[in-house]
């Protein structure tokens, strides 16, 4: 072996001796040459193995390898002749670590989306799946970057709770020594006592929906970052969601270009991603909606007063090139720690973003009701049970404050950003209505 070096660095050891440690992803060849990709976990690199390179057992071997056999390969470094960037090994020795016990399930050929799915452990190593998930890293990277960065304290919020934040239809619910529990929904109102100690917070972490629906937007288990900020109004939240949103989207495309160049996105469609984006209020998005939905349509009429579908959120989506924020929806149809908007009672100071090129709501969020009596009434309403929201009560008991703040979904943004079919992608191992394995 000559020194191993990781794939990325490959660049900085041209006509070294170096060796690669990894699987061979694909192999190809002729009676004289030999080409195997190796995958190493930080990418692909060709190896060109000639026969006069390599003493005779070796180029046998090698010409045996099958798909996934864990390996050393050791040889020169060249930069492709043609190809910029690219960097090819010029094999002289190979080294093989493991043999797979059987044919690798995951062939070049097409495979169905349930077939991937059972092997999600395995198809994790392919290229299309290493490359949305580096996404989802730098998304989660910029996320955690833009908040440390702007001042905000990180404040985790539990995963056990003793109560409901977004309604009780999409709870699971746990035992928890003798009590009923529930998985968080939401990290939302630990952040409001949060927001009063230190000001700006912030969390990210699981939160958890028994979503009875199987779309291509819902998962059971998924990854959401809620900043809360204290004496922030509406308007101050569309700010914030907005600047945060392009700071996401430029840093994905300047550390993950090759990533979204492999998953062949449209990278001029994520640089349109600017500010200002439009703002709309519920009764015009309503009107907008309408208006485009075709004659055809076979939903229920949209009525001002109905929340949104998924399909009707692509139709308000579709006349604009960056993300929308729906603003001021009907109280009715929002969570019950909405504030109302004082301009019109019906309306809840609420926000909704939803992403370009049918992708739907990326984050919701908005103003909480600061005033006591009134959020008694909301919990009381909403049948909620009051004595779980006692601590929460206290917060407007104790300094009562204006405060909001919004929850982005990490599928979504992703599943958005590379443009895939579905969010089951976006996370390494997916939890969905029929699937809790592997
Ligand atoms: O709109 P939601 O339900 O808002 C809240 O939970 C607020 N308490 C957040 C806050 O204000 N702190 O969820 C926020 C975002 C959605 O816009 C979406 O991106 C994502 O979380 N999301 C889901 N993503 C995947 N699967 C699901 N089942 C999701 N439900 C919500
Ligand atoms: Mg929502």
């Amino acid at each position: 072996m000559a020194q191993v070096i990781p794939s990325s660095e490959i660049s900085k050891h041209v006509d070294e001796e170096v060796t690669l440690q990894g699987w061979l992803y694909n192999r190809r060849g002729s009676k004289k040459l030999h080409f195997l990709e190796v995958r190493d976990g930080f990418g692909i690199i060709q190896c060109v193995m000639s026969k006069n390179a390599v003493d005779e057992a070796t180029f046998a071997a090698a010409g045996e390898l099958a798909q996934e056999t864990s390996l050393h390969i050791t040889g020169t470094v060249t930069a492709h002749p043609k190809k910029e960037g690219v960097y090819e090994l010029k094999a002289t020795g190979l080294e093989v670590v493991g043999v797979p016990t059987d044919p690798y399930p995951i062939t070049p050929k097409e495979h169905g989306v349930e077939f991937l799915m059972d092997h999600r452990h395995l198809w994790l190593r392919s290229k299309r799946q290493h490359a949305v998930l580096r996404v989802r890293h730098a998304v989660v990277r910029a996320v955690r970057e833009y908040f440390d960065e702007h001042d905000f304290t990180l404040i985790d919020a539990p995963i056990f709770t003793p109560n409901a934040v977004e309604g009780t239809s999409t709870l699971f619910e746990t035992e928890y020594h003798g009590q009923s529990a529930y998985l968080t929904q939401s990290g939302q109102l630990y952040m409001e006592a949060g927001a009063a100690a230190f000001g700006k917070v912030y969390c990210f972490g699981p939160t958890f929906r028994a979503e009875k629906s199987k779309t291509r937007r819902h998962l059971q288990e998924f990854w959401m970052v809620e900043p809360e900020v204290a004496f922030m109004d509406l308007d101050g939240v569309m700010d914030l969601a907005e600047d945060f949103v392009c700071y996401v989207v430029a840093r994905v495309l300047e550390t993950r270009r090759a990533d979204l160049e492999i998953l062949e996105r449209d990278i001029s469609a994520l640089e349109a991603v600017q500010k200002p984006f439009p703002r709309i209020h519920y009764t015009d998005a309503v009107a907008q909606i309408q208006k485009a939905r075709p004659e055809d349509s076979e939903a229920p009429p949209l009525e001002w007063g109905s929340d949104f579908g998924g399909e009707d959120e692509t139709l308000l989506s579709q006349g604009y090139d960056r993300p929308v924020m729906v603003h001021r929806y009907p109280a009715a149809v929002k969570a019950f720690y909405m504030k109302r908007d004082p301009g019109d009672d019906r309306l809840a100071l609420g926000v909704d973003m939803l992403a370009p090129e049918g992708y739907g709501e990326i984050i919701g969020g908005g103003q909480r009701e600061s005033d006591l009596e009134v959020l008694d009434a909301a919990i009381a309403h909403h049948g909620l049970p009051p004595e779980a929201f006692g601590w929460y009560r206290d917060l407007r008991r104790f300094g009562t404050f204006p405060h909001g703040g919004f929850g982005m979904g990490i599928e979504r943004m992703v599943a958005w950003l590379c443009k895939l079919p579905h969010v089951r992608e976006t996370i390494p191992f997916p939890r969905m209505l029929n699937r809790l394995s592997p």
